[in-house]
């Protein structure tokens, strides 16, 4: 099972000793007798070991054993799709596939990721609907879930094929105005359907108390540069909107369909690329992979393999990558199945693993080699920030007014790991430094932490400012970050400021 080693794992790659369960008196010990351990036998529990999830994207159709077995992850291929549960005013109808995936994921432990809010494509009722009727279905969609979901891809797809760098021209992009026409969306006067979203989506996360982690979805934008060098002009922008609406949006998603266009191949600069949005502190995740046969010549036997095994050590190789998930099961049931991309032939539940299976498994069995904790500071945005059109984002009961500082933490949680976020806001005098200190449940493990200092890993550990976060105005906030191994519920922060 996914617990048994799931502790040992740190964000170094080490041998691991063999581990032996004790029961004693209902609790679970591990001890280690100091010989190579045997390997996970399953995606999710190699996964877990490694501080990350391993999702797949299916139906209700495709509902068998193995997903809850070889997967801690669940993403709707099309059940959550605005085609398919949005009505033109942005109520909700036809939701009884998407809520059959969520208790399946529930029954089973598996985070579920929202797919997806706001889309060009499969719009159905709510094509060329404006804004307002956009946030409706926002708010509708996220509360209907609530934090059953763990991400929702808020947006997808807002940029151009074919490298330019360019914003989508199809509704709901056409609600878009550059008013100063410089060329971007980001200013106080323009109109962005990303910002806007976000910050809807971002209003209903909080005024719900949810846990629920916000992100924005997009292919092509795996890679640093594309075929033959030349810049990814496409993953810059994406990077860009991320920075530049950091606020609002948690997670970035990259969906990874590789294939041999000269815009969708495997770069060798996949982990630099993965490192530099995982160091604006939001989490990363290859969402939606599969590897056209064509990138290894239709050998879907080593060469196909090598490819899976490159992607996920890049991901393994950030921290910050908290998740892989495979746009399906088998081949034949694939959305392009002629590129036979899957982790599995076969079929109708009667699956057969293919060699890119072994190579993933054995790769997320090595573990992380991330040699360095990242408490690199976010970029500085080059852009200043936007100022919202819409309110900005408040929690609907205003905190009480103390002078020091408060935190308040919200987890997102799967078999084996977890990753926390807590808000450190100053109370009502601005403070120069804050400590945060939390007391973790037994067996679980701190394995890395963003935008703050951290002192210990397990029981009592205590998170302090860096440079850049320690001055917080009067009743603002600043957020840090950490991941872990074990289960982490019930946390009680305490904020001391200075
Ligand atoms: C695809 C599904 O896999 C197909 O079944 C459907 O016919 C079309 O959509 N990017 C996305 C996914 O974000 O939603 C798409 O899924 C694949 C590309």
């Amino acid at each position: 099972m996914d617990s048994s080693l799931r502790q040992r794992r740190r964000t170094t790659r080490i041998a691991l000793p063999t581990a032996v369960l004790l029961l004693v008196g209902g609790t679970v010990t591990i001890q280690s007798v100091g010989t190579a351990a045997a390997a996970e036998t399953t995606l999710r529990a190699a996964a877990a070991n490694a501080g990350l999830f391993f999702g797949v994207a299916a139906s209700p159709n495709r509902l068998t054993s193995l997903v809850g077995q070889e997967f801690s992850q669940l993403t709707p291929e099309n059940d959550m799709k605005p085609d398919r549960i949005a009505t033109s005013s942005g109520g909700l109808q036809n939701t009884g596939g998407a809520d059959t995936l969520v208790n399946h994921a529930q029954s089973n432990n598996m985070l579920v990721r929202g797919h997806t809010l706001v889309w060009h494509s499969q719009a159905g009722a709510l094509q060329g609907a404006s804004q307002a009727t956009l946030n409706t279905f926002i708010g509708n969609a996220i509360n209907r879930w609530g934090s059953r979901i763990a991400y929702w891809d808020v947006v997808n797809e807002a940029l151009e094929d074919n490298n330019t760098g360019r914003r989508r021209n199809q509704w709901p992009h056409t609600m878009n105005r550059d008013a100063n026409g410089d060329g971007d969306f980001f200013d106080a006067g323009d109109t962005d359907v990303i910002r806007d979203s976000f910050i809807r989506a971002k209003q209903v996360v909080q005024a719900g108390g949810l846990t629920t982690k916000l992100c924005i979805n997009d292919y092509d934008v795996e890679g640093l540069t594309v075929q033959g060098g030349t810049q990814n002009r496409k993953a810059n922008a994406l990077y860009d909107i991320v920075r530049t609406y950091r606020q609002y949006i948690d997670c970035v998603g990259f969906q990874a369909h590789f294939n041999d266009n000269p815009n969708s191949i495997i770069t060798t600069d996949l982990q630099a690329n993965i490192q530099r949005f995982a160091d604006l502190g939001v989490e990363v995740h290859i969402t939606e992979l599969d590897i056209d046969d064509d990138l290894s010549n239709n050998d879907i036997g080593a060469g196909q393999a090598e490819n899976y095994r490159k992607v996920v050590r890049a991901c393994l190789n950030v921290a910050r990558c908290t998740g892989i998930t495979v746009w399906g099961i088998a081949d034949s049931e694939s959305w392009r199945s002629s590129e036979r991309g899957l982790l599995f032939t076969g079929g109708s539940g009667n699956y057969q693993k293919k060699a890119a299976y072994h190579a993933v498994l054995d790769e997320l069995n090595k573990g992380r080699d991330v040699s360095t904790d990242p408490t690199t500071p976010p970029g500085t945005p080059t852009t200043p920030p936007a100022t919202p059109t819409t309110p900005p984002v408040s929690p609907t009961t205003p905190p009480t007014p103390t002078t020091g500082c408060s935190a308040t933490v919200s987890l997102n949680s799967w078999t084996g790991g977890f990753v926390a976020t807590v808000r450190v806001t100053a109370g009502s005098a601005p403070i120069t430094g804050w400590n945060v200190r939390l007391t973790l449940p037994s067996g679980a493990t701190v394995t890395n932490t963003w935008n703050a200092n951290r002192s210990g890993t397990s029981g009592t550990v205590q998170f302090s400012n860096v440079s850049y976060n320690g001055s917080v105005n009067a009743g603002q906030t600043t957020e840090f970050g950490f991941q872990g191994t074990g289960t982490a519920t019930g946390l009680t922060p305490v904020c001391t400021a200075s």
